[in-house]
């Protein structure tokens, strides 16, 4: 809307500064002429951080410009921030979700869209879906039309190996992915973005590719079918699928640096590769960028499911994609998952204690939530009954409505907590109770994948299915 806004006054201005300079007989007082210039000038330079392209007079956006980042607002001292490399709130709370939908221009997963995946899938949606963890979308409609006249489609998810040590809110992507290969019986393209991270982080080349092959049997380890799912390292894949890097080409060619730098925010000390980095992250989503499953097809729609910060790499790519003969990926995006200290604080991986890893005994865990986890109880206990909890801000709350299954269970604790029944010791003996044998299994299955299961995972090869 502001993007529109700029152009009309844009319009509006030029002509009147036009009509003054060439003396066409309107009247208008030279200081109102020098107030003009001095906005068009204005919206001009904003009408270029927005759209990432200079003004032309009379010329105003195509559809197909990128749809910016909106930015913090202009009252919002507090605004969020959300990037592929940093998500900040001062709100414990976590993220304003609603409001992130209205910058980022995507669309709500409301309860019509939930219904409709249950109709179309013939199951009950995943508890992502059911409690609102998978919070927006772009172009689910279209998928599940498709879908409904015998049109497949296939899944892209990604992870950025930075260390061999994931949480568990590292999962939260792949067991959403699971369930949708599941229940629609689809193939799945697993990108490990080393070269991103050697780019980034202070990392050899050969860590960055050794914590993919780490991190590829925690990806295994979550279920995924092998006949279904290739997982590639683009350390690797780039440089044996020429049709791979003819798709990173191809977007190159369609990107300006003045693009990539609004969308990104790359400045002009940052080095070249991450300023093409994007083009990489963006090629899995055309399914000619991996022949062996696919054949030359080209118009094999992608659904990417991934946490919401990774949004303005698929932007671009959806603005890229018609230009270059190519269908849109469609998107389904997440809520970050909390640190252990609170939704406003920062999870790292450098800090054992600000999440559950998934190396993590029963005891840390135990000790972990007890220690750790930020508690939205009053300080005594006679204060807790009489006024009760906030399980708004309770992190083992939080924590439980991502891995708890049962959805009256989980009311009931919440309207307990809230009246005060339920003590925050209590609330936190039931997220350990939930989370040690998740994390216990997932580390047996873990050590089921070996060297040899990752190669097969891991070498392109055709998959099992039909479109
Ligand atoms: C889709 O395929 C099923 C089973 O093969 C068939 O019964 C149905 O008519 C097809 N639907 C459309 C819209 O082609
Ligand atoms: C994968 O396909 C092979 C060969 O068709 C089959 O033997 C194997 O059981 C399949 N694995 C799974 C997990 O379905
Ligand atoms: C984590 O917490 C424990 C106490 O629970 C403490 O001994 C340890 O130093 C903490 N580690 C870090 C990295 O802060």
């Amino acid at each position: 809307h502001e993007v529109i806004y700029i152009c009309v006054s844009l319009v509006f201005l030029y002509t009147m500064v036009v009509t003054h300079l060439m003396s066409v007989s309107i009247w208008v007082p030279q200081a109102e002429i020098d107030a003009a210039v001095k906005l068009l000038l204005k919206l001009k330079v904003d009408y270029k951080q927005m759209t990432g392209q200079d003004y032309k007079a009379g010329c105003p956006p195509s559809e197909n410009s990128i749809a910016p980042d909106n930015g913090p607002a202009a009252d919002g001292a507090d605004e969020d921030t959300v990037d592929p490399w940093n998500v900040a709130t001062t709100n414990a709370k976590g993220v304003d979700y609603d409001k992130l939908i209205v910058r980022f221009g995507s669309n709500k997963i409301d309860q019509e869209l939930v219904d409709r995946i249950e109709k179309v899938a013939g199951q009950t949606p995943h508890r992502f879906l059911r409690r609102g963890i998978f919070f927006s979308h772009r172009d689910m409609h279209q998928v599940l039309d498709a879908y409904e006249k015998n049109k497949s489609f296939y899944l892209y998810t990604g992870r950025g190996p930075s260390s061999e040590a994931m949480h568990v809110g590292h999962l939260i992507p792949f067991i959403f992915t699971k369930w949708l290969q599941d229940v629609f019986d689809i193939p799945l393209v697993i990108q490990l973005t080393d070269d991103e991270k050697y780019l980034w982080k202070d990392l050899t080349l050969e860590d960055c590719h050794r914590f993919a092959v780490e991190n590829a049997k925690d990806i295994i380890a979550c279920g995924f079918d092998v006949n279904k799912t290739f997982i590639f390292s683009d350390l690797d894949y780039m440089g044996s699928s020429p049709e791979f890097y003819r798709n990173v080409v191809k977007i190159q060619k369609h990107v300006t640096y003045n693009q990539v730098k609004g969308i990104f925010g790359f400045t002009d000390s940052d080095c070249i590769g991450k300023i093409s980095f994007p083009a990489i992250q963006a090629a899995p989503s055309f399914s000619n960028s991996f022949p062996q499953i696919f054949g030359s097809r080209k118009d094999i729609q992608c659904l990417i499911p991934c946490a919401i910060d990774q949004d303005p790499y698929f932007r671009m790519t959806r603005d890229v994609a018609p230009r270059i003969g190519y269908p849109k990926p469609a998107l389904l995006h997440s809520t970050f998952f909390p640190a252990l200290q609170g939704a406003q604080t920062k999870m790292s991986a450098s800090d054992a204690n600000s999440s559950i890893f998934l190396t993590d005994t029963p005891k840390q865990i135990k000790n972990k939530v007890n220690k750790h986890a930020f508690s939205g109880g009053k300080d005594t206990v006679e204060e807790h009954r009489k006024y009760g909890g906030n399980p708004d801000v309770d992190v083992s709350f939080m924590y439980l409505t991502f891995f708890l299954e049962d959805d009256e269970q989980l009311e009931k604790i919440k309207q307990d907590y809230a009246s005060g029944a339920l003590l925050t010791g209590e609330l936190k003996k039931m997220l350990i109770e939930t989370l040690q044998p998740m994390i216990t299994q997932h580390q047996e299955r873990r050590k089921q994948v070996t060297d040899e299961t990752v190669k097969q995972f891991m070498t392109p090869r055709p998959l099992n299915f039909k479109l």
